[in-house]
């Protein structure tokens, strides 16, 4: 099994929104808030950021009055197999997990694996037909294959859940307990049929992840995270943090990252705004990349670092290097946890300081969630514009304030308006996005910041999403408009050669 799996620290758990920015949450709206609007972008300077959020008087203040249908029902599980179906399963299931304790003892794996695959195949074939006459199991032929493909599964990869790594339509694969295994496909999270026998089947499959990397998870180290060889994330927690049984988190790694272009034809934004994020990532803009976990931010992120120049040197900064830049130049670096006795941690804030030092030209931080958004916004300001992060937020405006919260966790004197006027003086382009309902990523708002008048810092939206409707199974109907609002930041680009139709900010011409 060695060499399958490599051991490495997993991005911590995104940090949980702020309150009060989740429209309904309790709030009474002020009288002159108007409905569809979050009580910030009602009371504009309250959080120190001025946001103009749509021009008055253009179609979409109209649109903006219609208030969001609630959230569709949660997916039903799948119904459960018929009695016959699952006894026969059962049978199976049992006689799968005794054969491959046999097989393990019986057979040199290690002199096994380093047959080709067709050759295992036919070596499992002869031990398993042997055996399924023994056991007296009735299965035809396709039966008989499945069952074989199934304990190589089981002896090479990762056992019932095998299939869904191999499933490309498949982006997560969550495990809770031996009897629910839950896929998201297409944005959407669907129960499956795939079980494991009992407990101890499925911290069998957890231990050869995480024993292929030295690691064992028990009750006195109950979490643990890994990734697979292929790079898909894995988080692990057992009895007894997780209440219920063992807990597996599988972030697969797409092997074909969506590129600008098929974000577009997937209808996470439209055309003009991807020639707009091109162009401002060619001329070096500042942007951050807000959203939510899993909304895309780091799919986001690799798509437009595409429009960055070969000639640039780039450098990444990644819990777990996830990031497939395709430049010729990027040094990428990965933090380090700290070792068993607590020591030989590197932070993103060591990683940050240190990347200053390599010369690059732009700095690409994954995931900007603490102490070290001070010194990416010390080098966002000091001669490496053009470089990029994500963060974890829910609108732009509350992307802002997160900054400023982490840049006050690097424990500086500083006032918070220094701390904002640093942000604005650093940062110009706020990409906001979100997974809807309906399993959709979309870019809900490009929001510009323009700079600080007294203590408040200005942003407006230049381009953003409107929900016109959500149907019974969740659809979300809606659709792209321009606020009307003429971007700053194109004078900057027109002095760099970059000319951008100014139609394409007509809130009256169909995006
Ligand atoms: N616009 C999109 N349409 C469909 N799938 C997407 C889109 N954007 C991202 N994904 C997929 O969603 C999953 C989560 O995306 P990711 O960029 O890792 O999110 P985040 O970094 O915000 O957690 C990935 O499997 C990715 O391939
Ligand atoms: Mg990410």
């Amino acid at each position: 099994m060695a060499g399958r799996f490599s051991f490495r620290r997993m991005p911590a758990p995104e940090p949980p929104a702020p309150p009060g920015s989740v429209p309904g949450s309790g709030f009474a709206p002020p009288p002159d808030q108007m409905p569809g609007q979050t009580p910030e972008e009602a009371a504009p300077a309250a959080d120190g950021i001025a946001w103009t959020v749509f021009q008055e008087g253009t179609p979409e203040a109209a649109s903006m009055m219609a208030p969001l249908p609630p959230a569709p029902p949660p997916p039903v599980p799948a119904s459960p197999v018929a009695p016959a179906n699952a006894a026969m399963r059962e049978k199976l299931l049992d006689a799968k997990v005794r054969l491959h304790r046999r097989l393990i003892e019986e057979i040199n794996l290690a002199a096994l694996e380093k047959l080709p695959e067709d050759e295992i195949r036919k070596h499992i074939q002869q031990l398993v037909s042997q055996y399924v006459l023994v056991e007296r199991l009735a299965l035809n032929t396709q039966e008989l294959a499945d069952f074989v493909t199934e304990i190589l599964d089981e002896m090479t990869g990762l056992g019932p859940i095998e299939p869904l790594l191999k499933d490309a339509s498949v982006n997560d694969i969550l495990i809770n307990g031996h009897e629910c295994v839950y896929v998201e496909r297409r944005g959407i999270l669907e129960p499956t049929a795939v079980r494991f026998k009992d407990e101890a089947h499925l911290l069998r499959i957890i231990n050869k992840i995480v024993s292929a990397v030295g690691r064992r998870v028990d009750e006195s180290h109950p979490l643990c995270d890994a990734r697979l060889l292929d790079g898909s994330r894995v988080n692990v927690a057992v009895r007894p943090v997780a209440v219920d049984g063992p807990l597996v988190s599988i972030r697969k790694f797409s092997k074909k990252p969506l590129g600008l272009d098929k974000l577009v034809e997937v209808g996470a934004l439209r055309p003009q705004m991807a020639e707009l994020l091109a162009a401002m990532v060619k001329a070096r803009v500042t942007t951050i990349i807000s959203g939510g976990t899993g909304s895309g931010k780091t799919t986001m992120l690799n798509a437009l670092s595409a429009f960055i120049s070969d000639k640039e040197r780039l450098i990444t900064i990644e819990d777990a290097a996830e990031l497939q830049l395709q430049q010729p130049h990027v040094a990428r670096m990965e933090t380090r946890p700290p070792n068993v006795e607590g020591k030989g941690e590197i932070r993103q804030r060591d990683l940050v300081k240190n990347a200053l030092r390599m010369r690059p030209e732009r700095i690409i931080l994954g995931e900007c969630r603490g102490e070290e958004a001070f010194d990416m916004l010390q080098a966002m300001n000091t001669g490496h514009e053009g470089s990029m992060a994500t963060i974890h937020a829910n609108n732009p405006r509350e992307a802002i304030s997160r900054l400023e919260q982490m840049i006050g966790m690097a424990g500086l004197p500083m006032t918070i308006t220094s701390i904002r006027g640093q942000i604005a003086a650093a940062v110009r382009i706020i990409v906001q996005l979100s997974r809807l309902s309906d399993g959709k990523r979309r870019v809900m708002s490009i929001a510009e910041i323009t700079g600080m008048e007294g203590e408040i810092l200005q942003m407006q939206e230049i381009f953003k999403y409107v929900r016109t409707a959500t149907l019974e199974d969740g659809t979300v109907q809606g659709h792209f408009v321009a606020t009307g609002v003429r971007p700053r930041i194109l004078s900057d680009l027109a002095a760099k050669g970059i000319k951008i139709p100014p139609q394409y900010f007509d809130p009256s011409k169909p995006l």
